[in-house]
């Protein structure tokens, strides 16, 4: 296979489970790719598919020889502590190359990591996967990258494209993870209203399945209404709503921890949504639609 581009070795250290469909997604590409994993038996698969297993994170990181292979070294362990752990002792072997660092972390880590690779002469790209393993490479999938030097990541973008859509987000290291960790943020709080709408109709003994449709549509309803509509907001200061305003939910929001309570459910997920909306109203914000929320949670 010809060292082009399209085609260039990769070097994929962390083989769990979103590892493994990294890995795989690059060798299905054409990259000839190296696998290191600290349990060693999960490269089984993967070389199997056609990967050089590598003993040691410093084979992996040498693979091609000195300077190694000229592709990039993906890292994606479970925590930004255990790849700090592991890059650490192999910071001479690195030096000249660019690690992408595809594990789950906070803007401030891979400001941190960016900042000791720096200093290290590596070039140090951090993303962030919207994506679950089984998505890898699929449509749909997408991978948001922040590092300091955007020329090194235009020059390995087309193998990254191997494992999902690109999306570049800025020369601010921690930025991928700042786009990354907020898109959960939503999925979180989406995940904890859901929870405990199915407990409130399951309080009664309702099928979930017969509910599931309609609560799918109403979400899907207020997210359309909402997410642009506060993004509006937010940038232009107007947060005056003839829509649903915050003087309202607060006196209604009662009605749902009281339900909860009365069917037996505890309340301490909505709780602090009362408080955020007191804290508005008694600001003077009662005539606000949701977008004034998002400005009251700074700390202090
Ligand atoms: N799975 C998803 O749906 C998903 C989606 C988006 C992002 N992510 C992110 O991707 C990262 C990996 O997730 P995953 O699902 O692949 O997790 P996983 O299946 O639990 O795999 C964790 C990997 O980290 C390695 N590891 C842990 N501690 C280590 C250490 N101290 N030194 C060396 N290697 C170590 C494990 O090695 P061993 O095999 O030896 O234990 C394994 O390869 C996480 O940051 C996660 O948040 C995952």
């Amino acid at each position: 296979m010809p060292n082009t581009p399209a085609h260039s070795p990769v070097s994929v250290l962390g083989l769990g489970l979103m590892g493994t469909a990294l890995a795989s997604a690059l060798i299905k590409a054409g990259h000839p790719t190296t696998v290191w994993n600290r349990t060693e038996s999960k490269t089984g698969p993967l070389v199997a598919q056609g990967a050089t297993p590598a003993a040691t994170a410093r084979d992996a990181v040498t693979a091609g020889g000195p300077g190694g292979p000229g592709g990039p070294v993906i890292v994606c362990l479970t925590t930004n502590d255990n790849v700090r752990a592991l890059l650490e002792p192999e910071a001479e072997a690195l030096a000249g190359r660019t690690v992408v660092n595809l594990t789950n972390g906070t803007p401030g880590q891979a400001r941190e990591l960016a900042d000791w690779a720096a200093a290290h002469g590596i070039t140090y790209i951090d993303g962030g996967i919207m994506a679950v393993p089984q998505m890898i490479a699929t449509p749909g999938a997408y991978i948001l990258y922040s590092g300091t030097d955007e020329a090194a990541f235009a020059t390995h973008r087309e193998t990254l494209s191997a494992l999902a859509d690109t999306k570049w987000v800025g020369t601010d290291p921690g930025l991928a993870a700042l786009y990354d960790l907020s898109l959960l943020t939503g999925m979180y709080g989406m995940a904890m209203g859901v929870a405990q709408a199915f407990a409130l109709t399951g309080s009664e003994g309702l099928d979930p399945r017969d509910f599931a449709p309609l609560l799918t549509d109403w979400v899907i309803a207020m997210v359309h209404g909402n997410v642009s509509g506060m993004a509006e907001g937010l940038a232009t200061g107007q947060h005056v709503t003839d829509v649903s305003n915050l003087a309202m939910n607060r006196e209604a929001f009662p009605n749902f921890t009281a339900a909860f309570a009365e069917q037996g459910l505890r309340t301490d997920l909505f709780d602090p949504f009362q408080d955020l909306l007191d804290r508005a109203v008694e600001q003077g914000h009662g005539a606000d639609g949701f977008s004034r929320l998002a400005t009251l949670l700074k700390q202090g």
